[in-house]
């Protein structure tokens, strides 16, 4: 299986992008900040506990599944669709304070090598913030996706209502995120991208053609 592994800040264009590339490559999309997102939903109000609990503990009682197609793409738990829920500005403002402790971070990245494992296909294209690092170290394909703090500022907005304080939705979070882990530098043999001067089509063809290659 070729596995693309691809890390980014928020902002940078990653999920965008790589659904993108997975199309034009035929691979499978896995959105992995979704099921942060989904725990983060169901901690807020489905009445999940994740403090005081085990990474295994959480498998059982957060029931997550998620569609790795990327023409097709929605997240659930248990038989709920969240696809749209899970991108709202209170599950945005939560995520990092749970994305931060170990047994969910454990249980994250289980739950990611099992989806990745079981899925079948012969390529799928995995986009977060530890994937080249924690995840999937060893993937055939290892790129960090960013922009510079501007131009990622310049994207969330034009995605946001008008007035949003992007900012602090942005800047803040990845600040918090990147205590954990470091997404901003590239770890040793993975490819920088640079999408500061790149509109989405560039980057689309450059992420593609560094998979075609290798
Ligand atoms: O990519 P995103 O904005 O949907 O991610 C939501 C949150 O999940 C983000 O604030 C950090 C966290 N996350 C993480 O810690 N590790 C990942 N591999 C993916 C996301």
């Amino acid at each position: 299986m070729h596995i693309v592994a691809i890390d980014g800040p928020a902002g940078s264009g990653k999920s965008s992008v790589s659904k993108a590339c997975a199309k034009a490559l035929g691979f499978g999309y896995l959105d992995t900040g979704a099921a942060y997102r989904a725990l983060t939903y169901a901690i807020q109000n489905l009445g999940l506990i994740v403090t005081q609990r085990s990474a295994d503990q959480i498998a059982t009682d957060f029931q997550y599944s998620i569609s790795l197609n990327p023409n097709d793409y929605w997240v659930k738990v248990g038989e709920l669709d969240l696809t749209y829920e899970i991108r709202s500005p209170e599950v945005g403002a939560g995520v990092s304070e749970f994305a931060v402790l170990p047994q969910v971070r454990q249980f994250m990245l289980n739950l990611t090598r099992s989806l990745v494992e079981s899925s079948g296909l012969q390529g799928v294209l995995v986009e977060g913030r530890d994937i080249t690092t924690k995840v999937f170290p060893e993937a055939k394909t290892r790129i960090l996706l960013t922009a510079s703090e501007e131009v990622r500022l310049g994207r969330r907005s034009a995605e946001l209502p008008e007035g949003t304080i992007v900012a602090d939705q942005v800047t803040k979070r990845d600040q918090n995120d990147s205590k954990v882990v470091d997404f901003l530098v590239p770890a040793e043999g993975v490819i920088l991208v640079d999408s500061s001067e790149l509109d989405f089509d560039q980057t689309v063809r450059a992420i593609t053609a560094l998979v075609v290659n290798k």
